[in-house]
């Protein structure tokens, strides 16, 4: 009985640090009682799945074989889902319903139904983080892309859509096998609010559009297109304005976010709100922290009011992994635990990853802090999303996915994509001479160093699995070089003394080119670890420094990490020449920078978020959630769109090695905004304004641009045209700079044109928010940035 405790322990929440005087362990591992969760059947259904390896798994329920159950209305898919999960629920005593709402929901049975671990994760690609899957016999690995914020920087959202149909194909054969669930609580689409945070890997970056693009593509690919039906249930997480793990003694457990009404609706919820209602995400998840005094977790304004009724999810809302018990425990939120329970379920929350609700749901029953039918609530919409698996169709066999195997988990198709993803999302940040690409003919001798230039698994990041196979970046350039002097030059990334820098100096002064491989990994920056700064960790830029100096050819700087880090002392040393950043770019990393310091591939990744010099963090506790700037304050703000000091780097940075160059083709000078007049008091009031959105009649109301593209180099490159609306001024104490209005992506051959048609919907991407968390569109002249371009585009309304 031990086994199951032990997944718990490992992963189910890391447990939080408590200031006080409470300890954590016997309190989120109350082993006894824990032991009343995990049933005999339970266990034993478990060790067989382990034991069966990679052989088809049985049904999950309504076995065909099963002449108890198969003749149920539950099991009959021809009847509706909504029907079907009614009679299910209307069969379950309480107990039995409260055994189900938590993440190892125990089986039932009598009614032939097995237990089910609801935690899986497949943030880019299969992941072991969770108990829902497992790596082994038939399935030793899964396809492991680059991390996210890697991916991101492609800017490609048909690449992300691929990615999560390659991930959603592995996961699916792998559930087949019995070896993993069918819901996934990826993706993470969180804001990447500050630089420090060590979550930030995980996320698509610092723009709400870019984010939720993201959010809604992957989940697509994971979810399939068919219909109401899923191929696997993703998962947009953690809802909401979490973006700071343990800083400064503040950590995710006891953090209250204190976040403005505007900056919750223009930058925290913009994801999620995509990933609903554009992306049709099959479930939700909340977070550890409280916003505005409120758990999350407990919130109804944020459960039920916005993500189900406003945004219509159709799915199920899950806590973070003991959250429910975190917001009693730890932040004493309720005065019993039976309230807690009863406050997280009235509050809109379906499913708990931990064992508090079912340890207390009852007892709340009983106490009438909660009713029955709150219960049923939850559990139809749990229900729900397992049959839209087909998980009551006496599935696996029969099932549109049931022939997925072994067979097609690390195919070399799913190989090349995890590769295509790392070359589309590498970052070019400079390029002295131009002295990248490198020559094969002229560059015989290499000398790769760095801790990171033999990495693998500090590629795939974190929430990641077992990789099909890794190419390090040592082994990628061995490809290209015909000789390599490899130097670790610090004997990991913290790198704590200069004890090697003579070996990796002595290797730069013999070759005839010189690769640093520097940067982060999990110890730096990770889930609980925000850094501190934003420097390289240790003596890495004196190694940086030293070698460049020492070096007999040009030297070429590769920086591996998931958030930025500031590196102005290479940007201004001329002797570093070239300087990469390629994020934690997956199993086959080290191919990628290979391809592209070589020329067979040529980079096109734009960065997805702001690089700060460390000055930056030196004037904003990451506790502090305002996205806008105060000059009052010494306050610098956040991100592209309300910061204006100084970078190393800024958002969409990133260079190619040919040249592209713009017009603008076409583009309306003024738009007539619709606007309902009875709404409207004093209609020439109105000109100079913003008007609701709500007053406008927005529908399909667009404005095109006609763009052309041409690359005037001499080579083949992909070219990431980003566009962004500046607000008319005026509207100073509520608009961004400049916010992300559309991007597109083209490949051009050399010399090649080719005309972007870009169209902007005008409610939803030339609207700013007000102060009271309003959408509004400002009249008069808005500024579309379109490269260099700037051009001016008029709006006014138009009384009906
Ligand atoms: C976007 O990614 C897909 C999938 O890898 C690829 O086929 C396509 O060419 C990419 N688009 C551009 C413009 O690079
Ligand atoms: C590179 O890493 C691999 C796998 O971790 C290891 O087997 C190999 O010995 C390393 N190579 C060098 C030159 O350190
Ligand atoms: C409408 O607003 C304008 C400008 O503020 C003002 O001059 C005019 O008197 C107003 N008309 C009415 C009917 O209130």
């Amino acid at each position: 009985m031990m086994f199951p405790y032990i997944y718990i322990y490992k992963h189910c929440s890391i447990p939080p640090i408590t200031s006080q005087a409470t300890t954590p362990f016997t309190f989120y591992f109350p082993f006894p009682v824990m032991a009343s969760i995990f049933s005999p059947l339970t266990t034993i259904f478990f060790f067989l799945i382990v034991l069966w390896g990679g052989e088809a798994r049985d049904p999950f329920a309504c076995d065909p074989k099963n002449a108890a159950t198969r003749g149920l209305p539950f099991c009959k898919a021809s009847l509706a889902i909504a029907e079907r999960v009614k009679d299910l629920i209307g069969r379950l005593t309480v107990e039995e319903k409260v055994s189900l709402l938590v993440n190892n929901a125990a089986a039932v049975p009598r009614l032939g139904i097995k237990g089910y671990e609801w935690w899986s994760e497949a943030l880019h690609g299969v992941s072991n983080v969770g108990p829902g899957t497992k790596f082994g016999g038939q399935f030793p690995a899964a396809t492991s892309f680059p991390q996210v914020i890697t991916t991101a920087a492609s800017f490609n959202a048909s690449l992300w859509e691929a990615i999560g149909q390659v991930a959603s194909d592995e996961a699916r054969a792998m559930y087949n096998g019995g070896t993993s669930g069918l819901t996934y609580w990826s993706p993470n689409v969180n804001i990447f609010r500050d630089p420090r945070w060590g979550r930030g890997q995980e996320t698509p970056g610092e723009d709400p559009l870019l984010a939720g693009k993201y959010a809604a593509s992957y989940v697509r690919g994971l979810q399939g297109s068919d219909g109401d039906r899923l191929k696997v249930a993703a998962c947009c997480k953690h809802f909401t304005a979490y973006d700071l793990d343990n800083w400064k003694g503040v950590d995710r457990f006891h953090f209250n976010a204190e976040v403005s009404k505007q900056d919750m609706e223009e930058t925290f919820n913009v994801p999620f709100r995509m990933c609903v209602k554009e992306g049709n995400v099959a479930s939700v998840m909340c977070s550890y922290n409280q916003v505005n005094g409120v758990p999350t977790c407990a919130d109804p304004v944020l459960l039920k009011t916005t993500v189900r009724s406003l945004w219509g999810l159709n799915g199920y809302i899950v806590s973070d992994c003991d959250s429910v018990g975190v917001f009693y425990n730890s932040q004493h939120y309720t005065s019993t635990p039976e309230e807690a329970a009863a406050d997280a379920i009235k509050a809109g929350l379906d499913l708990d990853c931990g064992p508090f609700l079912a340890q207390h749901t009852n007892n709340a029953v009983k106490k009438g802090l909660l009713s029955e039918a709150d219960v049923n609530g939850a559990l139809a919409n749990t229900l729900t999303v397992q049959m839209r698996l087909g998980m009551y169709d006496g599935e696996p066999s029969g099932h549109p996915y049931g022939n997925l195997g072994p067979r097609d988990v690390c195919t070399p198709s799913h190989q090349h994509l995890a590769l295509e993803a790392a070359t589309q999302g590498i970052v070019l940040l400079k390029n002295k001479g131009p002295s990248l690409p490198l020559s094969t003919r002229t560059y015989r001798t290499l000398a790769v160093i760095g801790p990171n230039s033999n990495a693998t698994v500090t590629m795939i990041g974190n929430y990641a699995g077992i990789a099909c196979g890794y190419t390090s970046p040592l082994q990628g350039i061995g490809k290209y070089a015909k000789t390599v002097i490899h130097e670790m030059g610090c004997a990991n990334v913290a790198c704590r003394d200069n004890k090697q820098f003579g070996r990796a100096i002595n290797a730069a002064q013999q070759a005839d080119a010189t690769v640093l491989v520097m940067g982060l990994d999990q110890s730096i920056e990770a889930e609980t670890v925000d850094r501190a700064g934003l420097l390289l960790p240790g003596h890495q830029q004196d190694l940086v420094s030293k070698v460049a100096s020492a070096s007999k050819g040009p030297t070429i700087l590769v920086i591996m990490s998931g958030g930025p880090v500031d590196i102005t002392f290479a940007k201004n040393d001329p002797r570093i020449e070239g300087i990469l950043w390629a994020g934690y770019p997956g199993q086959a990393g080290g191919a990628a920078i290979a391809d592209i310091l070589f020329g067979t591939s040529n980079p096109g990744g734009k960065l997805p978020m702001t690089w700060y010099p460390e000055g930056y963090v030196e004037k904003l506790a990451m506790t502090n959630m305002a996205m806008r700037s105060s000059k009052s304050k010494g306050y610098p703000g956040r991100t592209y769109r309300f910061y204006s000091g100084p970078v190393v780097y800024p958002f969409g940075y990133g260079l190619s090695y040919t040249h592209f160059v713009q017009t603008l083709a076409s583009a309306p000078k003024v738009v007539s905004i619709p606007v309902d007049g009875h709404r409207q008091k004093n209609s020439s009031n109105i000109a100079n304004k913003a008007i609701k959105v709500t007053h406008a009649r927005c529908g399909k109301l667009s404005v095109s641009l006609h763009v052309d593209v041409k690359n005037v180099g001499s080579r083949y490159g992909t070219h990431t045209l980003l566009v962004f609306s500046a607000p008319p001024p005026g509207n100073g104490h509520w608009a961004p700079h400049k916010q992300l209005v559309g991007f597109h992506k083209v490949h051009l051959p050399p010399k090649a044109q080719q005309r972007l048609r870009i169209n902007i919907h005008v409610c939803k991407l030339l609207s700013v928010v007000d102060t009271s968390g309003t959408r509004r569109i400002p009249m008069g002249s808005h500024t579309l940035h379109i490269a260099h371009i700037k051009h001016s585009l008029t709006l006014h309304p138009q009384t009906l």
